[in-house]
C-alpha cells in the first residue's frame, strides 16, 4: 500500500555535507520525493514537531540540535514508505544502529542521528500537516 512520510535532514546532515548521500539512499530504494525544502526551524516548530518529547529529560539538547542550523524536510511517498524509511534509517542511537542503515554507517551520535522518520500513519498524518500544510 503507498503511504507518505515525513522526513528530516536533520542539522548535522546539512552541516556535515550529506544530503546528496542521505537522498540518494531514499531514491535508490525506489521512493518518490513528494517535496523538499531547505528550511530553519524555531524552537516553537521544534517544540510542535517533538510534542511527544518536549517533558524528557533530553528535549532541551536535542532542541537546541534542531534549531541549530538549516534542515531538509520532505514528504517521501511509496509502499509502506513509513516502515521502510525507518529501516533505512536504523536505530535511534548512531553507535548501535546497524551497519548498511543510514545511521548505522553514518552517525555516531545518540541525538545527532541524521534524519527523522514519521514512526505511525497517525504521526505521518500529523507531521505532514505541520510541515507541510499545503500538501
Ligand atoms: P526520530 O523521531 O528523529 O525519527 O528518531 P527516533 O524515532 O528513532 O527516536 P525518538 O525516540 O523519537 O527520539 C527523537 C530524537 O530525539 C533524540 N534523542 N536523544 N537519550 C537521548 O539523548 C535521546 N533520545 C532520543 C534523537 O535525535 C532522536 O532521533
Ligand atoms: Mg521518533
Amino acid at each position: 500500500m503507498s503511504q507518505r512520510t515525513l522526513v528530516l535532514l536533520k542539522p548535522d546532515t546539512v552541516r556535515r555535507g550529506l544530503v546528496g548521500e542521505v537522498v540518494s539512499r531514499f531514491e535508490a530504494k525506489g521512493l518518490g520525493i513528494v517535496a523538499m525544502e531547505l528550511r530553519t526551524i524555531d524552537g516553537d516548530q521544534a517544540d510542535r514537531h517533538y510534542a511527544e518529547h518536549v517533558e524528557r529529560d533530553f528535549y532541551p539538547p536535542l532542541r537546541a540540535f534542531v534549531t541549530s542550523g538549516p534542515l531538509v524536510a520532505m514528504v517521501v511517498e511509496g509502499d509502506e514508505a513509513i516502515e521502510v524509511v525507518r529501516a533505512l534509517n536504523g536505530a535511534t542511537d548512531g553507535r548501535k544502529a546497524a551497519p548498511g542503515t543510514i545511521r548505522g554507517d553514518l552517525s555516531l551520535s545518540n541525538r545527532e542521528n541524521l534524519v527523522h522518520g514519521s514512526d505511525s500513519p497517525e504521526s505521518a498524518e500529523r507531521e505532514i500537516g505541520l510541515w507541510f500544510p499545503n500538501l
